[in-house]
C-alpha cells in the first residue's frame, strides 16, 4: 500500500545523493583566493536582538580600525534585508539579492537570525550562508582561566546531519527519516584545521569526538580519517571520545586542562559548544568564526532571543558574543594587536557596565560605550 510513497522515496533519495556526489566531488576545486587593496566587512544585523548587538559590535569595530578605513583599506559595509519578513516573502534562507552583495564583501559580521523550526519551514540562514560560502570550519573558543580551560573546538561546519537537514523522507502518519552525509575531503579538510591550529598554538592534544560506535558509516569514516591525519603530527596526543562521555567530560575539573583542541561533525559541535558556552559563562559569552578558503563569517553562537524582544528587554541583551566574535574578525584580517585591545575593552565595560539581561543591569548600549571608550 506503500508503493507510490516509496517510490517518490527513492527517486526524491537518488536526487540527494546525485547532488551530494556532485558536492564532494566540487569540493577540492575551490577557486583561488584574488588579493585585493581594500577589505569590505560586510555587516549584517539579523532578526530579534541581532541588529540590537550587532550595532555596538559594528561601533567597536569602527572605534578599533579608525585609520584604516580613514585611509580606505578596510570598509565596513552594511547589508540590510536578511531578516526573517524578507525571508519569508521570497521564500527563501538567503534572498538572491542578499547573497549577492554579501558575497561582494570579503568577511563577514553577522547578527543571529531567526530559523523557523520543524515540518516544511524555510531552511536556516546560517546553515544557508555557510554552504554558500562553503565555511566549512566553525571554530569556537572557550576560556576559563580559573578553570584551566582553554579550548579551541573545529566543528565540521557545511555537512554531517546539516547538509540536507531540511531535506528527509516522510511517509504521512508512519515514519519520517532525515540523513547525514560525511565526505572525504570535508572530514580530512576540518581535521587538517584542527591539527594545523593544534601545531601553530602549541597544543598537544586533539580530541576527536564522534559516535562512531553508533553512527558507523558516517562517524566511522569521519575517526579513520582524523586519525589518518593524526599520524602526520606525531608530537601531538590524539584520542577519541564518544560524544556522550566528552558531554560528560566537559564538565569534570579533572579533565579540563587535558582537554585542548577539539574536531567534530556538526550536531555534536553544535551541541557541545553550547555546554562549553554556558562553563564559560553563558552563550552570550562566546564568539564563532566560520571560515573557508574564500570567505569568513564571525557570528554571536546564541539565537536571535524572540523571548527577550517579546517582553520588550531587546535593548538589555548582552553584546559580549559578538564583541567576541568580532575579536576572532580581528585576528583572521590579520591584526592580533587590536584584537587583544579589543578583549581587554570587553572585560573593562564587563566590570565597568555589568550587564543583566533585565532592566537592572546596563543596556547594551552602554556596554557599548564602554568598549568604545576603553579602546580610545
Ligand atoms: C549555531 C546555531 C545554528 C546551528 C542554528 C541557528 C541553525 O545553533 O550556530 O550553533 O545549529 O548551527
Ligand atoms: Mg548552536
Amino acid at each position: 500500500m506503500y508503493e507510490e510513497m516509496i517510490e517518490k522515496s527513492v527517486a526524491h533519495y537518488r536526487d540527494l545523493l546525485e547532488s551530494q556526489i556532485k558536492r564532494a566531488e566540487n569540493l577540492n576545486n575551490a577557486p583561488a583566493l584574488e588579493k585585493k587593496d581594500k577589505l569590505v566587512i560586510g555587516v549584517v544585523g539579523g532578526d530579534g536582538i541581532g541588529p540590537i548587538i550587532t550595532a555596538q559590535a559594528q561601533r567597536a569595530l569602527e572605534a578599533a580600525l579608525k585609520d584604516e578605513i580613514a585611509a580606505g583599506k578596510i570598509e565596513l559595509r552594511t547589508i540590510d534585508g536578511l531578516t526573517l519578513e524578507n525571508r519569508l516573502a521570497v521564500g527563501k534562507a538567503v534572498p538572491d539579492d542578499v547573497l549577492a552583495e554579501i558575497k561582494a564583501c570579503d568577511v563577514l559580521l553577522k547578527g543571529p537570525t531567526t530559523t523557523p523550526s520543524g515540518g516544511a519551514m524555510m531552511e536556516s540562514a546560517n546553515v544557508a550562508l555557510r554552504r554558500e560560502l562553503d565555511l566549512f570550519a566553525n571554530c569556537r573558543p572557550v576560556c576559563v582561566p580559573e578553570q584551566g580551560i582553554d579550548w579551541m573546538f573545529f566543528r565540521e561546519n557545511t555537512e554531517g546531519e546539516y547538509a540536507i537537514g531540511g531535506k528527509g523522507i516522510e511517509i504521512p502518519g508512519l515514519l519520517t527519516m532525515d540523513f547525514k552525509v560525511t565526505t572525504v575531503a570535508g572530514t580530512r579538510r576540518i581535521a587538517r584545521a584542527a591539527f594545523e591550529y593544534a601545531r601553530k598554538n602549541g597544543k598537544t592534544h586533539v580530541a576527536v569526538v564522534t559516535k562512531s560506535n553508533i553512527m558507523k558509516k558516517t562517524d566511522g569514516m569521519f575517526s579513520i580519517l582524523c586519525r589518518e591525519m593524526a599520524a602526520e603530527y606525531p608530537d601531538i596526543e590524539t584520542e577519541e571520545y564518544f560524544v556522550d562521555i566528552m558531554s560528560a567530560n566537559l564538565i569534570k575539573p579533572s579533565m579540563h586542562s587535558k582537554l585542548q583542541v577539539f574536531v567534530m561533525p556538526n550536531l555534536y559541535g553544535d551541541i557541545l559548544t553550547d555546554e562549553a558556552a554556558q562553563i564559560q559563562g553563558g552563550v552570550g559569552t562566546a564568539g564563532s568564526a566560520n571560515i573557508g578558503d574564500r570567505y569568513a563569517m564571525f557570528e554571536a553562537i546564541h539565537g536571535s532571543a524572540p523571548r527577550m524582544i517579546a517582553r520588550g528587554a531587546g535593548d538589555y541583551a548582552n553584546p559580549e558574543s559578538i564583541l567576541r566574535a568580532a575579536v576572532m574578525l580581528l585576528q583572521h584580517i590579520g591584526m592580533p594587536d587590536k584584537a587583544a585591545k579589543l578583549t581587554a575593552a570587553i572585560e573593562t565595560a564587563n566590570r565597568n557596565a555589568p550587564i543583566t539581561g533585565t532592566a537592572e543591569g546596563c543596556t547594551c548600549a552602554q556596554f557599548g560605550d564602554a568598549v568604545v571608550a576603553a579602546l580610545a
